[in-house]
């Protein structure tokens, strides 16, 4: 991870290259200062400062990091997380060259989309880890509600506007001692992309704000309101109030009262109702012989839908 934060810098002339010796006796906290130092600086739009202009939270997005190219947002946040800077850090990118999304698969991540990682430090057990999960799939389906597109979540976190993906989850976390040193959530949407970005194997199951509202959206200002709902949700997380977040997962959800059929990790498939979520975020399905079962992990489908 030192490495690649080395490279990064020494890309865009940070750090000179000419004395190997010097440039690996860097500490961590060096790295971080000439880190800060470029997500100041990159991008001619100021793009950090422009949304925290308007922005109206008390700790996330209160520093704001922008990068024009990284390999994943979520590489520099976990950097970020092993120093001891404070939680509501967030890193912006512009693109991404090796991004990922759930299940080891890539994300791509071309300009146009908004991609960026926010760095939190909950003081919890990793069993709760899932309920930051669905909390953030709330924050991002109101913000895309605010453009009047109709974005609805698929269990656990995939955001879906008419049975298309238009945004994704990766949420990563390292925990010590039964308890969560800090938790790195990655935000993928596709905000002013265009079906050329995609992959012709995607285009059918996929989308972008910009395709669904017809028009330009101005990415600033989804990442602000995204970051104001964020934060909210996040707080009753840390207030334990977990019935605010899976009340409003369960309103803006289109899994639940469908028929779905899951695929689990070690490949066995259930099929039935999803009839609810409890507080470890598992799905509740109805099977069709009438038994329920929780699921906790796997890839879920709506019956008759790619997604
Ligand atoms: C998914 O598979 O649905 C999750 C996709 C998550 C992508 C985001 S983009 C910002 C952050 N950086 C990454 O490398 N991944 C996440």
């Amino acid at each position: 991870m030192k490495q690649e934060m080395i490279d990064l810098l020494k890309k865009k002339n940070k750090i000179s290259d000419k004395d190997a010796d010097e440039v690996l006796a860097l500490d961590e906290s060096e790295i971080i200062d000439f880190l800060k130092e470029l997500g100041s600086q990159e991008s001619s739009e100021n793009t950090a400062k422009k949304i925290k202009e308007n922005l109206k939270t008390d700790y996330i997005g209160k520093n704001i990091y922008f990068y024009d190219e990284v390999k994943s947002t979520n590489n520099i946040a976990k950097f970020f997380g092993e120093s001891d800077e404070e939680e509501g850090v967030v890193i912006i990118a512009d693109t991404q060259t090796k991004a990922r999304g759930r299940s080891g698969k890539a994300w791509k991540s071309p300009k146009g989309g908004s991609w960026l990682s926010i760095l939190i430090r909950p003081n919890v057990p990793p069993t709760h880890a899932s309920l930051i999960t669905l909390a953030t799939g709330v924050a991002v389906c109101k913000t895309l509600r605010t453009i009047g597109v109709n974005a609805q979540i698929k269990w656990p976190n995939d955001i879906l506007i008419k049975d298309k993906k238009v945004s994704g989850i990766l949420t990563e976390a390292k925990a010590s001692f039964n308890n969560l040193d800090y938790v790195v959530v990655g935000i993928g949407i596709d905000t002013n992309l265009t079906m050329n970005d995609f992959p012709e194997e995607l285009k059918d199951n996929v989308t972008s704000l910009k395709d669904e509202a017809n028009r330009e959206i101005k990415e600033k200002k989804i990442i602000r309101i995204f970051l104001e709902e964020f934060e909210k949700f996040y707080n009753y997380f840390k207030e334990e109030d977990y019935e605010k977040i899976l009340n409003e997962w369960r309103h803006l959800s289109k899994t639940i009262g469908s028929e779905v059929i899951i695929r689990q990790p070690l490949g066995k498939i259930i099929e039935g109702y999803a009839i609810g979520i409890n507080r470890e975020g598992s799905l509740i399905i109805e099977k069709n012989d009438g038994s329920l079962e929780k699921i906790f992990a796997g890839e879920l489908r709506h019956k008759g839908n790619v997604y």
